[in-house]
């Protein structure tokens, strides 16, 4: 009778790569200190996770982060941070705010922060329209980048599943927050979570971590049956292309 509400039994990130979270030390709103990045390490451990890619915000306005300041930072957490028996963080990307001064640079050059080498992690503002990553996203193409969007289901202005469709058309790839599911950024964007989970549009689930609490709070993530089946197709692809 109550077969609707089985649950889905199996460890939700056991293997995987968190490929966006803010663990680099002193650098953005993520990890203040390296003890801090030395907490988040052991969430991660406890969660399963094998590797971690850092990425933190490079947004003109807020975060003017560059290559260096970012490399800097990566040193600094190898260098205190890194264990033998730790979850291994072997490079570092970064969360690309999608804004003027992102398309102005693009139209010089070619970002530097990928991950993978290929993958270019991507956003925009909570309220921003979709016009502007829909150039962006043709132009790194032309650069034969993969544009990644981070956490679709946090954008209040994407209301309905065929907005979400028309986008990954254009050649997007969608990374859910996991933390979403739990709620955590409010029941609306929980909701479009679960819907944007049902009907098959992510390719990747990431913790979008700040601090240690977030990968705490993770550990009471539980899904229905129906998710888990979603969820493993997403670990698959994730485990392919982030080993
Ligand atoms: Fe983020």
């Amino acid at each position: 009778m109550f077969q609707f509400f089985k649950k889905y039994q199996k460890p939700l990130f056991e293997g995987l790569c968190d490929m966006h979270n803010h663990l680099l030390p002193s650098i953005d709103d993520g990890s203040k200190d390296i003890a801090m990045s030395s907490k988040m390490l052991e969430g991660y451990l406890a969660l399963g996770f094998t590797s971690v890619i850092p990425t933190p915000h490079v947004y003109q306005e807020l975060y003017p982060n560059t290559p260096e300041t970012v490399k800097d930072a990566f040193g600094n957490l190898s260098k205190h941070c890194l264990k033998e028996e730790s979850v291994k963080v072997p490079s570092y990307g970064a969360e690309y705010m999608v804004d003027e001064v992102f398309m102005k640079n693009l139209e010089s050059g070619i970002p530097e922060l990928l991950l993978k080498e290929k993958y270019i992690l991507l956003e925009i503002n909570f309220f921003g329209a979709t016009a502007m990553l829909e150039s962006a996203c043709f132009q790194l193409q032309q650069k034969e980048l993969r544009p990644i969007l981070a956490h679709p289901e946090r954008y209040h202005l994407m209301e309905n599943v065929a907005t979400y469709k028309a986008l990954k058309n254009k050649g997007f790839y969608f990374q859910l927050n996991a933390l979403s599911l739990l709620g955590h950024y409010g029941p609306q964007v929980k909701q479009k979570a679960e819907k944007l989970l049902q009907a098959g549009l992510y390719d990747f689930v990431a913790t979008d971590a700040h601090h240690p609490q977030h990968l705490k709070t993770l550990q009471s993530l539980r899904l229905s049956k129906k998710q888990g089946l979603m969820w493993e197709g997403i670990r698959e692809f994730q485990l392919d292309r982030f080993s």
